[in-house]
């Protein structure tokens, strides 16, 4: 079933890249709402991302299943191997699973107190990178919400975040492999260099 209103879809945990006006190439996690012919998401305003967007407004977004490089680009910023996009001026990460290539349509500020914007964006090219997709993985999962409570550190506090680091662990080492253990061990990192 495909649903192409944007804000029905399911919002998909993606790889952003964008171009800056200096032609820096920034790699953000983010969540979109996955449609066929229109992506919509929420970059924060403070971002790196949405001042990028509003200078070209054009992206790269992957879905990949990498959760080393999707920690690292909410927590950090990767250098992972890119190659020019087709039909934009942008970045394609090549070790991902595929991408869609977009053309911001709309950037309007949103309602609530988040200050965040949404960005609709039409879908202008697609392809499928150098990764085979792995199926589901409690292990990633954990990661990702590992990565989500680090990234919320400043508004939960150390001591609820290394509770829930704690029992996230235990699903990695249960049920994760290489990359997994590097994308908690990565979160830990990033955490307790700042709790
Ligand atoms: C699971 C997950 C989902 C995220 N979704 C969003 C999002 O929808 N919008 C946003 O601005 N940041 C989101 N973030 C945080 C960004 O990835 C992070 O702030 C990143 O550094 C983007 O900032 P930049 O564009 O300045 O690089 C998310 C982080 C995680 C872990």
């Amino acid at each position: 079933m495909s649903v192409d209103a944007g804000e029905q879809a399911a919002l998909i945990e993606t790889v952003v890249t964008t171009t800056g006006s200096d032609g820096v190439v920034n790699c953000a996690a983010m969540g979109v709402r996955w449609g066929e012919e229109q992506l919509v998401f929420w970059p924060f305003n403070s971002t790196r991302t949405l001042a990028n967007l509003r200078f070209r407004g054009e992206a790269v977004v992957h879905l990949t299943d990498d959760v080393l490089l999707f920690v690292q680009a909410a927590l950090g910023h990767p250098r992972p191997p890119m190659r020019p996009a087709n039909a934009i001026a942008g970045s394609v990460i090549e070790e991902v699973n595929s991408w869609r290539e977009v053309v911001v349509s709309e950037i309007t500020p949103t309602d609530g107190a988040t200050a965040r914007s949404r960005v609709r964006a039409r879908v202008v090219a697609a392809g499928t990178g150098t990764r085979q997709p792995h199926g589901l993985c409690r292990a990633r999962h954990a990661a990702v919400e590992a990565s989500i409570f680090a990234s919320r550190l400043k508004w939960l506090g150390g001591e609820r975040v290394l509770g829930e680091l704690a029992r996230l662990q235990e699903l990695v080492d249960k049920t994760g492999g290489p990359c997994e253990r590097a994308a908690m061990a990565y979160v830990c990192g990033y955490v307790a260099e700042r709790a």
